[in-house]
């Protein structure tokens, strides 16, 4: 895809197919993570990808949360959330990012922006490959769940979460604050 084309058409996917994802699209899609830029070149991010049981358990971290946010709700909309969360929308992959430590907090600022550009090169190069992603930190509300479900140590920093799949549907494009920049652009001389 045309690469404005490309920025434009990728949204926040929140409902998947159960297709799978194969490895070699899930290898194209990590090694343009990979290819981000990164502070000082330290290529700090690593990379976890999460299927069959390991997914279940993550699901049921972000599925607790999901029952607490949703709990004032009504139904169907309650139970729908909730097993949304359970499932990261059927979603048959999760990618989590993670970055290096630091005690510094500058050198931890700079990881942690690089873990972020790798995860948006995941989100563009999933949907040049018609993959629907969701940039997510809300599962880390349970970030102690996420570190067992997955055995993440304290030494690595999580940077975001995604689900990996095919949507049922791509959603309508989200409109923007200011779509003509008038305000978000400030020109300096
Ligand atoms: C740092 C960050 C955290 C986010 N966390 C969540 C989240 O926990 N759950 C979720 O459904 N979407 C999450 N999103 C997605 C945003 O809601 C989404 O990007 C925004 O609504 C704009 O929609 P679009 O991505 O379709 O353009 C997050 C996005 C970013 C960049």
């Amino acid at each position: 895809m045309e690469f404005f084309e490309l920025v434009k058409k990728r949204q926040s996917v929140r409902s998947y197919k159960p297709d799978p994802v194969s490895r070699e699209n899930i290898m194209k899609i990590l090694d343009a993570g990979n290819f981000a830029p990164s502070g000082q070149n330290q290529q700090q991010w690593e990379f976890i990808v999460v299927t069959g049981k390991a997914k279940e358990k993550l699901g049921e971290s972000y599925g607790k949360i999901g029952e607490a946010y949703a709990s004032q709700w009504e139904e169907p909309a309650k139970s729908q959330f909730i097993e949304y969360a359970r499932t990261y929308g059927g979603a048959p992959v999760v990618i989590v990012v993670t970055v290096d430590t630091s005690k510094y907090p500058s050198t931890q600022k700079m990881h942690l922006e690089s873990g972020c550009a790798a995860m948006q090169n995941i989100l563009l190069a999933a949907r040049d490959l018609g993959l629907g992603t969701c940039w997510m930190t809300g599962p880390l509300n349970d970030e102690a769940g996420v570190r067992e479900a997955l055995n993440i140590p304290e030494d690595r920093e999580i940077v975001a979460v995604t689900p990996l799949g095919y949507p049922t549907e791509w959603p309508p494009m989200r409109d923007r604050v200011d779509p003509d920049l008038t305000k978000k652009v400030h020109w300096v001389d």
